[in-house]
């Protein structure tokens, strides 16, 4: 079954199974158990799902009949360890010694801020904001701040797409984990994140490792996974919001690069992040 539905490879004599050696990584990893616990989740919303595939349905679902982002916490505690974080950090220029040194760090569509605590826990100098549109996260971040006696960070509400009047030019380093692609309007998002940025400083964002074109996708194994969570989940919340785009998980890393263009950043570049799934693209807001 799992040679049929390209899970596994066979050897030409047909004696001999193997994992294909780009998802190793995923297989072998303690997140595998909660990735196959997304089957069911990504389910869920199925009914809902084909009905915008209707004469005059609706546009997309509403984001409370789908469960994922409820698990995606438990993904996110497995993908986010130090070492991938560690990674992150030294991808951007100058960084790990500016956080050593105390900067002002904010996260956007933080859920409940597996990365932000990691990485305050490392940089007591350093100030963080988290922020998010669902209150329950926000309430998860700050509780678990607190159990954990960390001073140097806060979540608070808060829309990507309308980021506060008063953050002008505030933020040190922007970040983002999984989130850009969920969001009603991707290009608003980055607009704003760059808008509260200080000139010549970065904005990370850990996105999924597709290409734009469909076609580039087809030899990598995990992309029909990816497809079917964008489907039922990413681009099926985002298009409940009247003018969406809807770009997807698969939007791409050249759709990424041309987005962030856009909204005004510059010397993007693409990083291996130690995990097939994801990808850390890296720009600045120059001076
Ligand atoms: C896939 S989850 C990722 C959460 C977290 N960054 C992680 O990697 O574990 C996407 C998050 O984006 C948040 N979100 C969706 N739309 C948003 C918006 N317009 N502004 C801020 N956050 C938003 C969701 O509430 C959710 O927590």
């Amino acid at each position: 079954m799992m040679v049929t539905a390209n899970i596994m490879e066979i050897s030409e004599d047909g004696t001999n199974y193997f994992l294909p050696k780009d998802l190793r990584p995923v297989y072998c990893s303690s997140a595998a158990p909660l990735l196959t616990g997304f089957v069911p989740i990504i389910a869920g919303p199925f009914e809902n799902v084909m009905d915008c595939f209707k004469k005059n349905g609706p546009a997309g679902i509403l984001p409370e009949s789908s469960k994922v982002d409820e698990i995606a916490d438990g993904t996110s505690e497995m993908e986010y360890n130090w070492e991938m974080l560690k990674d992150m950090i030294f991808n951007v220029p100058g960084l790990f010694r500016q956080l050593e040194a105390g900067i002002s760090v904010l996260e956007v569509g933080s859920g409940g801020g597996i990365a932000l605590h990691r990485i305050a826990a490392h940089f007591p100098n350093s100030r963080f904001v988290g922020t998010d549109i669902a209150s329950k996260y926000v309430d998860a971040g700050n509780k678990m701040a607190r159990e954990e006696g960390l001073k140097n960070i806060t979540f608070q509400i808060g829309d990507v797409t309308a980021l506060p009047n008063d953050w002008d030019n505030k933020f040190d380093y922007v970040f983002c984990m999984k989130v850009i692609h969920d969001i009603w309007k991707p290009g608003l998002a980055l607009k704003e994140i760059f808008r509260v940025l200080k000139p010549g400083h970065h904005f990370s964002m850990i996105e999924i490792n597709l290409h734009s074109n469909v076609r580039d996708n087809i030899d990598m194994s995990f992309a029909a996974f990816n497809y079917c969570i964008s489907l039922n989940h990413c681009m099926a919340t985002a298009l409940a919001t009247p003018g969406a785009e809807g770009v997807g998980a698969g939007w791409g890393k050249e759709n990424m690069k041309a987005a962030l263009e856009v909204a005004g950043f510059s010397d993007i570049s693409f990083h291996e992040t130690g995990n097939p799934i994801l990808v850390h693209v890296v720009s600045k807001k120059r001076m």
